[in-house]
């Protein structure tokens, strides 16, 4: 697939069939991380494969519910029974990518967008929809969540800076909306 069309086809999925994506394809999408920019060329995040279903629904769960709970002006973490009464920032999504950087470093953030940013491309070749779900705060706060984080082996000093859901498409694909940033300007 040439590179534009890539670029020019790829939408933000939300709704994915019950098929799983194949670990064969997930590692064939994972090639491009080697080849990401990336700040000081420290290649500072690690990632996390999530297929795990009760991980994913936690995390998700608890990803929305913090964002949600910070909008109405409240900073004290939910409880548990709060966050799983929450709907899940990660919709349907079978495969779950968790991007992870250093907490006190400049640049965690935009090595991980952008990383994030190649991988939605190669997803779209491999016929496989994405949506990048942003980490404004920190999803995995609470003891449950540090609990998963030590689980996947990511040390304290790591945070979640942003995830991708990956599966398959489930009825239309996304039309582009259509809109456009305004003019660069030439000077
Ligand atoms: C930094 C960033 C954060 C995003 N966070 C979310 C999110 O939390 N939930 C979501 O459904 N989509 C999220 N998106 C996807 C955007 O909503 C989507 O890219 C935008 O609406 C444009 O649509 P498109 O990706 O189909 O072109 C995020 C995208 C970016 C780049």
């Amino acid at each position: 697939m040439e590179l534009m069309e890539a670029i020019k086809g790829r939408r933000s999925v939300r709704r994915f069939q019950d098929t799983p994506v194949r670990r064969e394809v997930v590692e064939k999408i994972l090639e491009v991380v080697d080849y990401c920019p990336n700040a000081g060329n420290r290649n500072s995040t690690r990632g996390v494969v999530m297929t795990d279903r009760e991980m994913i629904d936690y995390i998700g769960k608890a990803h929305m519910k913090i964002i949600r709970n910070f909008n109405a002006g409240i900073t004290a973490l939910p409880t548990e029974e709060e966050i799983m009464a929450s709907e899940s920032a990660f919709h349907n999504a079978g495969t779950v990518l968790a991007l992870f950087g250093p907490e006190n470093f400049y640049f965690s953030s935009p090595d991980a967008y952008i990383m994030a940013q190649n991988i939605t491309l190669a997803a779209y070749e491999q016929g496989v929809s994405t949506c990048i779900v942003g980490e404004v705060l920190n999803s995995l706060a609470t003891q449950k969540g540090q609990e998963y984080q030590k689980s996947m082996g990511i040390p304290a000093g790591f945070v979640p800076q942003a995830y991708i859901t990956l599966g398959y498409c489930d009825g239309d694909y996304p039309k582009h909306p259509g809109r456009h940033y305004s003019d660069f300007i030439y000077v």
